[in-house]
């Protein structure tokens, strides 16, 4: 019987779920929720892209478009310099959400998608990108495959990268399932390649070394239609399988390619700390329609419940 390793059968899931017409309408992430968040990040960048004469923001995995329209919107309106001189490169690989993203995006003319990342000064982002890579799903020395019918084979581990990783993370010994996302390490080192200068952000849901025993079975979950899948293993191209972002290993292996962290904190404190989006909630605390009062509590959701399983990393590459 053949066996496909987790990584591959992960790999393959997840391209086959982005480029169905399902992906269009299932997942659900705060650039949904309100253009609050778009906002809060377009103010965030915009600090850092004034340091460029010809700056650009490239967003890996852009979903529907709607939080580039809102970043391009908020520029638009307040910071028409900036609007005028930025480049905005899409780096996507879903063939459905492309020909979406073209629609929600068509009336702006500074927008371009690539297939590869292109050579930039300025800042490369995600939201909730890096949870979408594959990983292998390792314990104790074996690693996960999964059979032709969908069932899970523990086989011995014998991938030297991922023995590497477990080392240098200092894994070895953990008596858990562990999830390596080399995919992840290989993104950073492109990412690198591709900022001339400039910032690295990434935005997901994820842990640090310290929190990784708070996830003895791991974080590999599978949804569809914003509900858990259970036997997900036969569900393949069904469901979209996302493991937690393993943050300590985007910041050890981002030093191998001169991205040095400056900033790591939740998405609460992040969003706390921008003027812009306190500025909205201070306004929408004294709305009494019920348009102000559902933005509100959409604003409270960024800021509770995704709020402390949200990270935000932010790093600089050093030239
Ligand atoms: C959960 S969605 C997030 C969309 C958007 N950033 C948001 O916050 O609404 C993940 C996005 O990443 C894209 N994606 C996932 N894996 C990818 C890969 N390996 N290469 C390029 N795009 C990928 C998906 O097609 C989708 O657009």
């Amino acid at each position: 019987m053949a066996f496909k390793s987790f990584r591959n059968f992960m790999e393959d899931a997840v391209r086959r779920y982005y480029s169905s017409e399902r992906a269009l309408k299932d997942f659900f992430t705060a650039p949904q929720l309100d253009r609050a968040f778009g906002e809060a990040l377009a103010e965030f960048f915009s600090q850092h892209l004034s340091e460029f004469e010809k700056p650009s923001l490239v967003e890996l995995g852009a979903g529907t478009g709607i939080l580039a329209r809102d970043i391009l919107n908020y520029y638009r309106e307040n910071y028409p310099e900036l609007f005028k001189n930025i480049r905005y490169y899409i780096y996507e690989f879903s063939p459905s959400l492309i020909e979406k993203q073209r629609k929600v995006l068509s009336e702006f003319e500074n927008v371009e998608w690539v297939s590869e990342l292109p050579k930039v000064e300025g800042v490369i982002f995600s939201n909730e990108f890096f949870d979408a890579l594959p990983v292998h799903v390792v314990k104790e020395g074996k690693e996960l495959y999964v059979d032709e019918n969908g069932n899970e084979v523990w086989l011995s581990l014998e991938n030297e990268r991922v023995k590497e990783f477990l080392k240098r993370m200092g894994y070895e010994n953990l008596n858990q399932v562990v999830e390596v996302c080399l995919d992840c390490i290989d993104m950073l080192k492109r990412i690198s390649e591709s900022l001339v200068s400039g910032y690295h952000v990434v935005i997901d849901y994820g842990y640090t070394s310290e929190e990784i025993s708070r996830f003895p079975e791991g974080t590999v979950l599978a949804y569809k239609e914003h509900k858990v899948v259970k036997d997900f293993l036969k569900e393949a191209g069904n469901a979209d399988i996302t493991a937690h972002v393993n943050f300590s290993a985007l910041m050890e292996y981002g030093k191998d390619f001169g991205l040095e962290t400056i900033l790591f904190q939740s998405q609460r404190d992040f969003l706390m700390h921008i003027p812009t989006f306190l500025n909205e909630l201070e306004k929408l605390s004294w709305e009494e329609t019920p348009e102000g009062i559902e933005r509100m509590s959409r604003l409270k959701t960024m800021l509770v419940s995704m709020g402390d399983k949200f990270k935000v990393l932010l790093q600089r590459k050093s030239s």
